[in-house]
């Protein structure tokens, strides 16, 4: 196998080479009589490179896509269900003068102690569960996968759901089962119950409100779920903060109950913390997992300042609240789209048949980013999704989609 470089000779491999491919740009850096000595050389490298990738790597690892984060560059990002607010200055003033004080050549804080102190008080937790943190709920998700990972462990949720589910599921080694919800996104407790006692999942997701869906499903469903599982069933509140529902009170009833949340969607999504809240008897099995020192220490310090002006999301989330409401109806009234309910800071539409790519398209063009889910899931058929953004954010996306629907341009 080739490992040298082929200018000078040396074994090291040369900078030209250090990424991916014998690309024309690099392959012309060398001079024609190089290039035509070496070209067989530069194949034969890449060639064994691409087999013992594939004879290495975990086959359903290289089957699957990795999660997909569209260029939003110039782009209004109605995408990803983030808080289109930012901070008053002298707050941002006042944050980074208080970052530059950060001792960042130390590990930060290995459990993020204060950090779950002022968690526990924003979000009124009580002192009989424990709380982990988790870089975004993403890591949660995996922690938990991980330790329950056994030969043909189950992971099970309602679909459409949250992919990382599925995702984190197939890295693990994990089997998972999606059960469909109804029509109308609500769970099919019937389906639900069946596909508990048929595969005895050893861990359910509940998202609530659901993500794509952005509904609440029917408490006593929810419930007798609980009841027939055998496994550990996550809550997973991610859009807490848009809806009156919450779940802790599970916790006292059900000693397998995790509740799940995150500070993503409030306004610090670039931040990257999540958190789990339970018995210490399930936490501090998963705690033996986390990789040390996995909430940095700007994190936790900014989230620090931010839950000390916690105020101020709240004010942003229920003004999001109001314009969720205000986007719905306009979107209501938009030739042919038909509006789901929702208790999160997104909306779920359908398109009219055959159109949902089209529009999605449409709006990229007008340099509106949303999330196209038509494809994803057979109940998603012509459905889009749309984050709530500020009010004017919203009115140029409620404007943008009028003038689509009523041109009729189909390409
Ligand atoms: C239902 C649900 N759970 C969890 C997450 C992950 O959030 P985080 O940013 O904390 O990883 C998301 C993100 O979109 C979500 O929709």
């Amino acid at each position: 196998m080739f490992y040298g470089c082929l200018r000078h000779g040396c074994r090291s491999k040369p900078s030209w080479m250090s990424s991916r491919r014998p690309n024309k740009a690099r392959l012309s850096l060398l001079k024609p009589y190089e290039f035509w000595l070496n070209y067989g050389t530069v194949v034969e490298f890449y060639e064994t490179l691409k087999l013992r990738v594939k004879k290495l790597v975990r086959q359903e690892i290289q089957d699957l896509s990795a999660y997909p984060v569209p260029n939003s560059d110039g782009m209004l990002k109605l995408d990803a269900m983030e808080n289109p607010y930012t901070w008053p200055a002298i707050a941002k003033e006042t944050w980074s003068e208080m970052l530059k004080t950060l001792p960042i050549n130390r590990y930060p804080d290995p459990q993020g102690e204060h950090v779950k102190d002022e968690m526990r008080k924003v979000m009124g937790i009580s002192d009989d569960y424990d709380i982990l943190l988790g870089n975004g709920s993403d890591e949660i998700i995996q922690l938990l996968a991980m330790a329950l990972a056994k030969p043909g462990a189950t992971i099970l949720a309602p679909e459409p759901g949250f992919v990382m589910y599925k995702m984190i599921a197939t890295f693990c080694g994990l089997n998972y089962v999606g059960v469909p919800l109804t029509e109308e996104f609500e769970l099919n407790e019937t389906a639900m119950l069946a596909a508990i006692d048929e595969h005895n999942p050893e861990l359910i997701f509940l998202a609530q409100p659901n993500n794509p869906t952005g509904n609440l499903w029917a408490q006593d469903s929810i419930q007798k779920i609980i009841e027939a599982a055998q496994g550990v069933v996550v809550m997973d509140e991610a859009y807490t903060a848009f809806t009156d529902a919450d779940h802790l009170a599970l916790l006292d009833k059900y000693e397998h109950v995790l509740i799940m949340r995150t500070l993503s969607k409030v306004g610090l999504a670039g931040l990257r913390l999540g958190m789990l809240v339970g018995r210490s008897e399930w936490l501090n099995e998963l705690d033996k997992i986390r990789l040390p020192y996995n909430i940095n220490i700007l994190t936790q310090a900014s989230v620090l300042f931010a839950l000390e002006h916690y105020d101020m999301l709240l004010v942003q989330t229920e003004q999001l609240r109001v314009d969720r409401l205000v986007l719905m109806q306009e979107l209501a009234s938009i030739n042919g789209l038909q509006v789901f309910p929702s208790e999160a800071n997104f909306v779920l539409v359908r398109a009219p048949q055959g159109m949902a790519r089209n529009w999605f398209e449409e709006l990229k063009n007008k340099k509106i980013l949303i999330k196209c889910l038509d494809g994803g899931h057979s109940l998603l058929k012509d459905c889009l999704r749309i984050t709530v953004g500020t009010s004017e954010q919203n009115e140029l996306l409620v404007s943008a989609l009028n003038e689509i629907s009523t041109s009729g341009s189909v390409h």
